[in-house]
């Protein structure tokens, strides 16, 4: 019989782990779950003889595919799949799949609530700002990015987005303006909200001279990863510029520094949280347990991310 392995640090949802868990026994599976783990023996252990497994920003490096002779299929259930070693995946053979969308709109409703938190100074009872009229440059329209906008407009936000894989004409027809280059974005929006994936070309990618090029009262929000931060050179911003802010769906490295010397002016989760709603956990757990059904009994490879 298969093994279908979730394997997840920060857990699912009950609920989630529920669904998962039904639709993969009645499929004909064996079902193990592994949560909350705390030491990378713990998974070793865990994929040894687990011919799927379903994951989410946990690790899958070659040391782990190595531990699973038997495994045919990873699934990062949400979208993001830079902790998956693609070349070891592909080097064994196994497929390794996302769930695109699915969280999506846990992430974008995070944006807006921390920007909402921020303009309102943390509610510690003093004056905000409101968002209302405010430029938002959605830099990436992908998923997230098109609830993001989707839900800043109702805030009565001014949206632009740059994506130079996306059609201007699909922007435009959400109400969206395009702009041609990330510099004009920078430079045309006090908020920009990131959403461009962590891979090669864009790790540290935002730097000192893109978020300098921002109007007075910058706010960045980074719910996409904080890699793509060049974080010696957004401490220089930091620096430089006492109107400029900063909000991270996980903290950076620099978070020590950002804690001493620019109290009020960042907002950091503790774990990253964009995506840790039920429903969310719920859609990308359930679509990863079908799709590994999918792929075992129909070869369907729909959502494949390594060559
Ligand atoms: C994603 O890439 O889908 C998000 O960053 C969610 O990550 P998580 O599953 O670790 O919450």
């Amino acid at each position: 019989m298969k093994k279908v392995l979730v394997a997840t640090e920060k857990p699912f949802a009950k609920a989630a782990v529920d669904q998962i868990e039904k639709i993969v026994k009645e499929a004909g599976y064996e079902f193990a779950l592994l949560e909350k783990y705390t030491d990378k023996a713990q998974l070793l252990d865990a994929v040894k003889d687990a011919h799927a497994m379903i994951v989410r920003s946990d690790k899958v490096t070659r040391e782990v595919i190595e531990a699973a002779p038997e495994l045919k299929i990873v699934v990062r259930a949400g979208a993001g799949y830079d902790n998956l070693d693609l070349e070891a995946c592909t080097e064994k053979g196994i497929v390794a799949m996302n769930t695109p969308g699915q969280n999506s709109n846990a992430v974008a409703e995070l944006v807006l609530g921390m920007m909402v938190f921020m303009a309102r100074n943390s509610y510690n009872g003093s004056a905000g700002v409101e968002l209302r009229g405010k430029m938002l440059g959605i830099h990436a329209y992908g998923n997230v990015g098109h609830y993001v906008a989707e839900i800043a407009k109702g805030f009565g936000m001014e949206i632009y987005a740059f994506d130079p894989f996306v059609a201007d004409e699909v922007i435009t027809a959400a109400g969206i303006t395009p702009v041609k280059s990330v510099e004009e974005l920078y430079k045309t929006c006090q908020y920009i909200s990131l959403h461009i994936p962590a891979n090669d070309k864009t790790k540290k990618s935002i730097n000192y001279d893109l978020l300098n090029l921002m109007p007075k009262g910058a706010v960045l929000v980074n719910t996409a990863r904080k890699e793509v931060i060049n974080e010696e050179e957004i401490l220089k911003v930091m620096a430089d510029r006492p109107d400029f802010k900063y909000i991270s769906d996980i903290a950076p490295d620099c978070k020590a520094e950002f804690e001493t010397k620019f109290e009020g002016r960042f907002l950091f989760t503790p774990k990253k949280m964009g995506a840790q709603t039920a429903e969310a956990n719920i859609n990308a757990g359930v679509a990863g347990a079908n799709q590994i059904h999918g792929f075992f009994a129909n070869g369907d490879e729909t959502f494949r991310v390594n060559k």
